[in-house]
């Protein structure tokens, strides 16, 4: 289906063919007719019918001029030979041939354009010539047009490089969209993995204990109960601040401050609601850090001790928090077994998400059996204070 643009240009091509030649010819049949390019020429054949037709489908075949270029860079040529070798006048009949050539070097198609070019220095110069509707064309012509036709192949060369930035910068802008994208997703899952899977192996651990002691010690289990409460609603509250900002409102001023270093202490007694006497350590001076480092710390500490609950049927932790100079280190180990340790492969993704967080801050984190047994996570996040 042609563009409205190709129509449009279709039809400013037909009138500058048609009424351009009709004006010249009305204005030679009262002055001086010439042909600049030949010694010689003959007095033009009078415009009839098939001038017309001919005049006419030139612009026509621009329409499709997209689709199919060489074609119709080739029906043009054609086209306008036969009116040059016919004796019509010779008007502005070249405007569709320019186009067609134009569009035939822009789409890329650049042998098949040279060659046209040239094959049109030759032929519309000289089969005139042979035909006697004109005499042999000059010297200075001859140059005069090649240089006319060099002009227009650089031009079209250009236009060709313009068009060609314009889509590479445009592909250049959909990639990094979808890099875009694609990071805002994966962070958001990693939101997600830490959020849920620590209140939920909390949840768990609680409801098991508020099981095996409903009968014996109700009052134990309404501890585990009021924990299995607590756990519920953080997580629900969290995993709604995550969408929220995956919807793009954020209507809804947060009524908990955002998840950070100041939130530590809500793990640590989360932890030790769940068994594990967990401590909290900080070397060096605790100083404000850069959101997106205070988030990972955070999200580290929190996945870390998730891992804790659940997989290293530890007594106790340590949190190790060492505020330096231009990086934040964190420690966290358990004396639990310690084992199944960088088992990574098969499905978990807390401690690919933790190693993610700290390499997309320009840190580092590693995880495995600790020395002295049981589990270490360490991770290095620079603190630059510029993020
Ligand atoms: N503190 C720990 N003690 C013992 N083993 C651990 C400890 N932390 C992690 N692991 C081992 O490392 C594996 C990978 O942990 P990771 O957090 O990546 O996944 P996961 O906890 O199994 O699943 P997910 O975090 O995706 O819910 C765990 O399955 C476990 O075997
Ligand atoms: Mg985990």
């Amino acid at each position: 289906m042609p563009r409205p643009t190709d129509i449009r240009i279709a039809v400013i091509v037909a009138v500058i063919q048609i009424g351009g030649t009709l004006g010249a010819y009305h204005h030679g049949a009262h002055g001086q007719r010439g042909c600049w390019w030949a010694s010689s020429c003959r007095v033009p054949k009078p415009l009839d019918a098939l001038a017309f037709v001919l005049l006419a489908l030139g612009p026509l075949a621009l329409v499709v001029r997209r689709a199919y270029p060489r074609a119709v860079l080739l029906a043009v040529f054609a086209l306008t030979l036969v009116y040059v070798a016919l004796g019509y006048l010779q008007g502005p009949g070249y405007a569709s041939l320019v186009v067609a050539f134009v569009a035939t070097a822009v789409s890329g198609h650049r042998v098949a354009a040279a060659a046209t070019l040239l094959a049109g220095w030759v032929l519309f110069l000289w089969v005139p010539a042979a035909l006697g509707i004109t005499g042999a064309p000059t010297v200075l012509a001859l140059f005069a047009i090649a240089a006319w036709l060099l002009l227009l192949f650089t031009g079209a060369e250009a236009l060709r490089a313009r068009k060609l930035r314009v889509v590479e910068a445009r592909r250049a802008r959909e990639r990094a969209a979808r890099r875009r994208a694609d990071e805002e997703r994966l962070q958001i899952a990693r939101e997600l993995h830490d959020v849920l899977a620590h209140n939920i192996s909390l949840i768990n651990v609680q409801s098991g204990v508020a099981l095996h002691l409903i009968d014996q010690q109700p009052e134990q289990a309404r501890i585990a109960l009021s924990a299995i409460n607590d756990a519920s609603a953080d997580a629900l509250r969290e995993v709604r601040s995550v969408l929220g900002v995956l919807r793009g409102t954020g209507e809804e001023p947060p009524r908990t401050p955002p998840a950070g270093m100041a939130r530590l202490d809500e793990l640590v007694s989360r932890a030790a609601s769940a068994g594990i006497d967990v401590s909290l350590v900080r070397h060096g001076r605790p100083r404000p850090l850069p959101t997106s480092v205070d988030l990972a710390a955070f999200r580290i500490v929190q996945e870390s001790l998730t891992n804790v609950v659940r997989h290293a049927s530890a007594r106790a932790a340590r949190v190790q928090i060492s505020y330096l100079d231009g990086e934040l280190k964190l420690q966290i180990d358990d004396d639990g077994r310690g084992e199944g340790a960088p088992t990574t492969r098969g499905g978990g993704h807390g401690i690919a998400g933790m190693r993610e967080r700290a390499v997309a801050l320009g840190g580092e984190l590693a995880a495995g059996p600790g020395p002295d047994g049981g589990f270490r996570v360490r991770a290095r996040l620079p603190v630059d204070g510029a993020r």
